[in-house]
C-alpha cells in the first residue's frame, strides 16, 4: 500500500515536472509559416505537455493533450480588403513599400482578425493558467501581452531567420556589415553602398515599427484583451523581456553571426519531425521513378501562382521545357495548360519535401522562399531561383554565393536566359556537388533542429524563464551600451592633446621666429 502510494506520488510529481501547460500562438494564416511552426506544438504534446495552439490550420490527428483555438482562416487580400493582385508584380516593390503595403497593413489587419475570432474571444474570457507562452514573431505583437496575462515567460519564433528589430531590443549584436535586414534585398550587401542601405533600412524599419506600428498594436490590446493585471507593461518591454528567441536559420547556410545564448538557430526544423510519415502519392511516385533522364521540379510556393505569369514569360518556360530531355513537374494552379509539351506534368498541389527527396530530381526552379530553400538544401538539390519579394532574394543570393544555385531575375526571364541558366545548373556537376556538401553540413549538428528547439523550450521552463541568458547590456542606456560615452571621452582627450601639442609647438616656433622679425625691421 505504502509502495503504491509512493508510486502515485512520484508519478504525479513527475507528471507535474514533465508536463507543463503551454500556450502556443501561431495565428498568422500563411501556409508556409504554419508548415515551419507546426512541429513545435505537436512535438511538445508528444512529449507530454498540455499544449493549447491558437492557429488557423486545424490538425485532425493529434494527441489528446493538444488543444486548438481556431482563428478565422482569411487570406491576406481579404483582410486588407483589396482584390488579390498578381503576386509577380510585387517584384517591383521597394522594401519600404513592401513593409508599408503588405507587412504593416497586413499585420495589423491579421492581428485584428485573430483577436476578434469568436473562438479566441471565448478562450480569452475563460480562466486558464499557463507555465509558458510561445509566439511567432511576425507583426502580431499584441499577442505577446498574453505572457503578462498568464504571468509566464515568453519565447518567440521567427520563420525567416535573424530579426533585426529583435536584436536591437534585446541588445544582441547587429553586425550590419554582414547580416542583412530580413526583408531587404541588397545586390551587394558588403559593398559600401550595400552596408549603407542596410544601415538606413534597419534604422527606418526600427523607428517606424517602434513609434508607429507598436502603438497600433497597443491599441488592439486595449480593444480586444481587456481586464489585464495592472500595471500592464508596454509591448516593447514585454518583447525586451523575451526569454528565448528561436530563429529559422543555420550558419551552415546563412552568414555566420554572433548571438547571445538566448537566440538559438533551429533552421530546417520542419524537416526533422520524426513522427510524420508522409509518402508520395502513387502516380507521382511512378512518374518520378520512371523519369530516366531526371526531373526538373518547378514550384513558386503557396503565395505565388505560376498560372499568373505574363504570356511571354509563360511561353519562355514552355519552349525551354519542350527542348529538355528531362521530365518536368510544375505546380500549375489551373486545370489545363495550353501548348503543354509532352514531358511536362502539371498538378495544382505537390508534396514538396517528399518530391525533393527523390533521387531523380535534378534541379528545383523556385521563388526562393526560405522553407523551399531549406528543403532543397536538406535533400541536396541545386536551385534555379526567381526571387519575387520578402527574403527570397537574400536566400537565393546566399545559394548563388555558396555555389549550389543561380538567380534568374524576373525581368530577365526569356527563352535564351532561362535555357542558359537551367542548362548550366543541369550540366555542370559543381552545383550538384555543392548542394550535397551543404546538405551534409546542414544536417551535421549535435542535436536535430526539433530536439534543439525542445531542449531550449524545456530549459526555459525548468529555469523559470532563465533571465540570466539575457545580456547585462540591457541595464545600460543605449549610449553606454554602445560605449559611445567612452569613445567620446577618448576622442575629447585626443582633441585636447592635439590642441596642447599645437600650442606648445607654436610657442616654440614663435620664440624662434620673433628675433628674426626684429632683425628684418632693422634692415628696413
Ligand atoms: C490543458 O489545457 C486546456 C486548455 O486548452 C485546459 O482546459 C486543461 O484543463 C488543461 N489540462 C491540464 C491537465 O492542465
Amino acid at each position: 500500500m505504502a509502495i503504491l502510494r509512493t508510486c502515485v506520488f512520484l508519478v504525479s510529481v513527475l507528471g507535474y515536472c514533465l508536463g507543463a501547460n503551454i500556450l502556443y500562438l501561431i495565428p498568422f494564416t500563411a501556409k508556409s509559416h504554419y508548415i515551419m511552426q507546426r512541429p513545435i506544438g505537436l512535438e511538445l504534446s508528444y512529449r507530454g505537455h498540455n499544449v493549447t495552439v491558437v492557429t488557423a490550420h486545424k490538425e485532425v490527428e493529434h494527441p489528446p493533450n493538444y488543444h486548438q483555438v481556431m482563428v478565422d482562416n482569411k487570406q491576406i487580400w481579404d483582410v486588407l480588403g483589396i482584390k488579390r493582385p498578381n503576386v509577380f508584380t510585387m517584384v517591383d516593390m521597394t522594401s519600404e513599400e513592401f513593409h508599408k503595403n503588405i507587412l504593416w497593413s497586413g499585420g495589423l489587419a491579421f492581428t485584428e482578425v485573430a483577436l476578434n475570432s469568436s473562438e479566441v474571444q471565448k478562450f480569452l474570457k475563460q480562466d486558464h493558467t499557463f507555465d509558458l507562452v510561445i509566439s511567432e514573431q511576425f507583426f502580431q505583437e499584441s499577442m505577446y501581452v498574453l505572457a503578462h496575462k498568464y504571468n509566464a515567460p515568453l519565447i518567440l519564433i521567427t520563420t525567416f531567420g535573424n530579426c533585426m528589430r529583435h536584436n536591437i531590443i534585446s541588445r544582441n549584436p547587429l553586425q550590419l556589415s554582414t547580416v542583412v535586414s530580413e526583408f531587404l534585398d541588397v545586390r551587394e550587401p558588403m559593398s559600401f553602398w550595400g552596408r549603407m542601405r542596410n544601415f538606413y533600412f534597419t534604422l527606418y524599419e526600427f523607428v517606424v515599427w517602434k513609434y508607429w506600428y507598436l502603438e497600433k498594436q497597443e491599441a488592439l490590446v486595449k480593444k480586444y484583451i481587456p481586464n489585464l493585471r495592472e500595471p500592464v507593461p508596454s509591448l516593447y518591454d514585454i518583447q525586451k523581456n523575451t526569454s528565448l528567441m528561436l530563429i529559422n536559420g543555420h550558419f551552415s547556410f546563412d552568414n555566420a553571426a554572433a548571438y547571445g545564448p538566448n537566440i538559438i538557430e533551429i533552421g530546417g526544423l520542419h524537416l526533422t519531425l520524426t513522427r510524420s510519415n508522409v509518402s508520395l502519392p502513387k502516380d507521382l511516385q511512378n512518374l518520378l521513378d520512371g523519369a530516366k533522364n531526371g526531373v526538373v521540379y518547378v514550384n513558386f510556393g503557396s503565395n505565388v501562382r505560376s498560372s499568373e505569369l505574363p504570356i511571354d514569360k509563360k511561353n519562355a518556360f514552355l519552349n525551354v521545357f519542350r527542348r529538355l530531355k528531362q521530365t518536368v513537374i510544375w505546380k500549375w494552379e489551373e486545370d489545363s495548360l495550353e501548348n503543354k509539351p509532352d514531358n511536362l506534368f502539371i498538378r495544382k498541389w505537390l508534396p514538396q519535401k517528399e518530391i525533393l527527396s527523390h533521387p531523380n530530381i535534378k534541379v528545383f526552379i523556385s521563388h526562393g522562399g526560405l522553407i523551399g530553400t531549406q528543403e532543397a538544401i536538406f535533400h541536396g538539390v541545386p536551385i534555379v531561383g526567381i526571387p519575387i519579394y520578402a527574403d527570397q532574394f537574400n536566400n537565393l543570393l546566399q545559394a548563388q554565393e555558396i555555389g549550389f544555385g543561380r538567380i534568374l531575375e524576373y525581368h530577365s526571364i526569356n527563352e535564351e536566359n532561362l535555357w542558359n541558366i537551367l542548362n548550366d545548373v543541369l550540366k555542370s556537376s559543381s552545383y550538384k556537388n555543392k548542394a550535397r556538401e551543404v546538405s551534409a553540413r546542414f544536417k551535421d549538428r549535435p542535436m536535430s533542429a526539433i530536439d534543439t528547439a525542445m531542449f531550449w523550450i524545456e530549459y526555459v521552463l525548468r529555469n523559470k524563464g532563465a533571465p540570466y541568458m539575457k545580456t547585462p547590456g540591457l541595464k545600460l542606456n543605449w549610449f553606454a551600451h554602445h560605449m559611445l560615452d567612452v569613445y567620446a571621452f577618448i576622442f575629447t582627450l585626443f582633441i585636447a592633446l592635439i590642441f596642447v601639442i599645437k600650442i606648445i609647438i607654436s610657442t616654440i616656433l614663435f620664440k624662434k621666429e620673433s628675433p628674426k622679425r626684429e632683425n628684418k625691421k632693422k634692415y628696413n
